[in-house]
């Protein structure tokens, strides 16, 4: 492996944007830029500075100088292109949702751990500053016993009905594109649900528009997550401890301030500016592992974005959103 990574950006798509950004921001090379059209390969080439551009994602994984590529296609495509890249022999960061389902994701693991390859869900939420800080802050106790965990994840997307959001032949719908988020929180800090109980309404294209679920976790703390395209939400989290609770600032999944509140009303504000786009401090542990030999990530292993992953699925079933091939 290099001492500087070299990226390819699989998807010349919005979020590719960001991550270039973020990219640089972690001191990474962005060598080129991979699409199903080669000219908006190269007007991204152009618009963010980047050698080589390809007119097909075959091509981009066929370049030499790509260690390590970001897969920021729309959701159904991040198994496939995942594996291909894992064929090719370039470690991957695939967005979230990792895959449409935990089946999905197990097969991109397999692959991963035989063919020795780093591969990583983009849960950037994990690698936030203020997400550590309040992790740690539940691990040494600051909060006492942890009882609940809320939630919310929602906007007003107005999307058409053939927008990636709402299209099920995209893996639309707000509880993969929204909810895994607060799902994911509470499960870092309450592990696995025990059981769980989902509500959603469908909106016309068959995909949850709105999604709202209750967990039980092993030690009987409870969650509350909801996430919508309707409407503007808060975007915050609440975790409830017997000596306190956190306050995790809008938007909590890349929050810059936790307000900790004591059981006497008093607010200590801890704040954990991101200076950026806050996209580097996901690329950074990509660095750190490729450039320490390892094909996980400690932090974000496949393991717990599977259980996610099967959390989707539990509720999916439950609220009867499936995929077409499913
Ligand atoms: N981490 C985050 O903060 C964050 C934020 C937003 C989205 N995401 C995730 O990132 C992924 C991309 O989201 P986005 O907002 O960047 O979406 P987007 O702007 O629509 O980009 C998706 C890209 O997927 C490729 N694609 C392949 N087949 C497609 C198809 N049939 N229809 C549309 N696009 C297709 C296109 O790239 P080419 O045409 O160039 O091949 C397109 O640019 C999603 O999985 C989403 O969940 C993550």
């Amino acid at each position: 492996m290099r001492d500087v990574i070299n990226w390819g950006i699989l998807g010349a798509g919005n979020i590719a944007g960001a991550l270039v950004e973020g990219i640089r921001e972690a001191g990474g090379r962005v060598a080129a830029v991979g699409s199903r059209d080669a000219e908006r390969a190269a007007v991204f080439a152009g618009r963010f500075d980047i050698p080589a551009s390809y007119g097909s994602y075959e091509d981009l994984l066929g370049d030499d100088g790509v260690d390590a590529v970001y897969v920021a296609t729309t959701n159904e495509l991040h198994h496939r292109n995942t594996l291909d890249a894992i064929s090719a022999g370039k470690a991957v960061l695939c967005e979230k949702p990792f895959a449409l389902n935990a089946h999905q994701g197990e097969e991109m693991r397999a692959a991963a751990q035989s063919a020795g390859v780093f591969v990583m869900e983009a849960m950037w939420m994990r690698f936030i500053p203020a997400t550590v800080a309040l992790l740690q802050m539940v691990e040494r106790g600051d909060l006492g016993e942890i009882r609940a965990v809320a939630a919310d994840f929602s906007f007003q997307a107005n999307a058409g009905p053939e927008h990636r959001l709402v299209d099920p032949a995209l893996g639309g719908g707000a509880l993969l594109d929204l909810g895994l988020y607060p799902i994911s929180l509470a499960m870092l800090l309450l592990g696995e649900p025990t059981a769980i109980s989902a509500q959603a309404s469908i909106g016309p294209s068959g995909v949850d528009e709105q999604v709202a679920a209750s967990m039980v976790f092993p030690g009987g703390q409870v969650g509350s997550i909801y996430a919508s395209f309707l409407a503007d939400s808060p975007v915050e989290a609440h975790v409830v401890g017997t000596e306190g609770r956190a306050w995790v600032r809008s938007r909590f999944h890349n929050s810059e301030r936790l307000d900790v509140v004591a059981p006497d009303g008093s607010v200590t504000v801890h704040e954990y500016p991101l200076a950026g786009n806050g996209y580097r401090f996901e690329v950074a542990e990509v660095h750190r592992a490729l450039l320490a030999g390892e094909t996980e990530s400690s932090l974000r292993p496949l393991a717990d974005t599977l259980s996610v992953m099967e959390v989707l699925d539990g509720i999916r079933a439950q609220i009867g959103v499936r995929y077409p091939g499913e």
